[in-house]
């Protein structure tokens, strides 16, 4: 197929992929906190993107903790984070603004309704690379279980933190009415799947950057 060809050809010509085309992320340092992030742009209206990021310690145990940022456009009502690619069975990091206040839930379902609370993975909001502006709304956050999770049954998953990992987002136009972790949320306006490269995103210093950030 010359046309994927083509592609391929100016992609490479381009410089955007530098390890093959497995993933669909970019790498990026964020002066702000001074993490290594590998970030993938995902578009929920024609010409609007949230950025998810994700950084991991190097080496990174087995389970490992991970640092997540998304920066959303004001427009983004809340958007969620599918640590397994699926709306169920997996832990959703849902953020959004309540006013000027940015807010992180950890929510988790085995059906296709509102997700609820979900204690099986942690998040700590760190300081810095958090905030609402007049323009987007930002979170960083450290999560504890967002890598390692049970499914169904006895399986357990664990994301690979030298691989690429397939996620989805879901995003809605419709804010939360309240700073509450169990906030209603109303039912998504588009998801989507893609693959997030972690090979990239290692952070030797991974655990002072944390404390720096806090
Ligand atoms: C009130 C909240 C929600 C409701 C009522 C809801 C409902 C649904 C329904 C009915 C579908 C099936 C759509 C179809 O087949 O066309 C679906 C799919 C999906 N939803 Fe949700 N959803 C909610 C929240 C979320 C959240 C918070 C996330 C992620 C952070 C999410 C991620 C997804 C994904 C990725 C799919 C595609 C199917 C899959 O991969 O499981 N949803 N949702
Ligand atoms: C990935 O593998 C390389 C080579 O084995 C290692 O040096 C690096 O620390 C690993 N990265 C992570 C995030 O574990
Ligand atoms: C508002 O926040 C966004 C996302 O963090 C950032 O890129 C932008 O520079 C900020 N705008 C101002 C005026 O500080």
């Amino acid at each position: 197929m010359r046309w994927n060809i083509g592609l391929a050809y100016l992609a490479a010509l381009l410089g955007c992929v530098s390890e093959g085309f497995a993933a669909d992320t970019i790498t990026v340092r964020d002066g702000e906190t001074g993490f290594t992030f590998s970030e993938y742009q995902a578009a929920f209206v024609i010409g609007q993107a949230i950025k998810f990021r994700v950084a991991v310690p190097s080496p990174a145990p087995d389970k490992f903790d991970l640092v997540f940022q998304i920066i959303a456009p004001t427009a983004v009502g809340w958007t969620g984070l599918a640590w397994g690619a699926s709306m169920v069975n997996n832990p959703l990091t849902i953020g959004w603004a309540s006013g000027s206040t940015p807010v992180i839930s950890v929510r988790r379902t085995s059906v296709r309704t509102q997700p609820q609370i979900y204690d099986g993975a942690t998040v700590q909001l760190l300081k810095t690379g958090t905030r609402v502006n007049g323009t987007h709304w930002q979170v960083t956050a450290k999560c504890s279980g967002c890598s390692s999770f049970s499914t169904t049954g006895s399986t357990t998953k664990n994301l690979n933190a030298n691989g690429s990992n397939r996620l989805a987002f879901a995003y809605s136009k419709t804010r939360p009415n309240s700073a509450s972790t169990a906030a209603m949320i109303s039912v998504h306006d588009v998801y989507n799947y893609w693959d997030h490269d972690f090979s990239t995103a290692g952070n030797p210093d991974f655990d002072q950057l944390v404390k720096n950030n806090s």
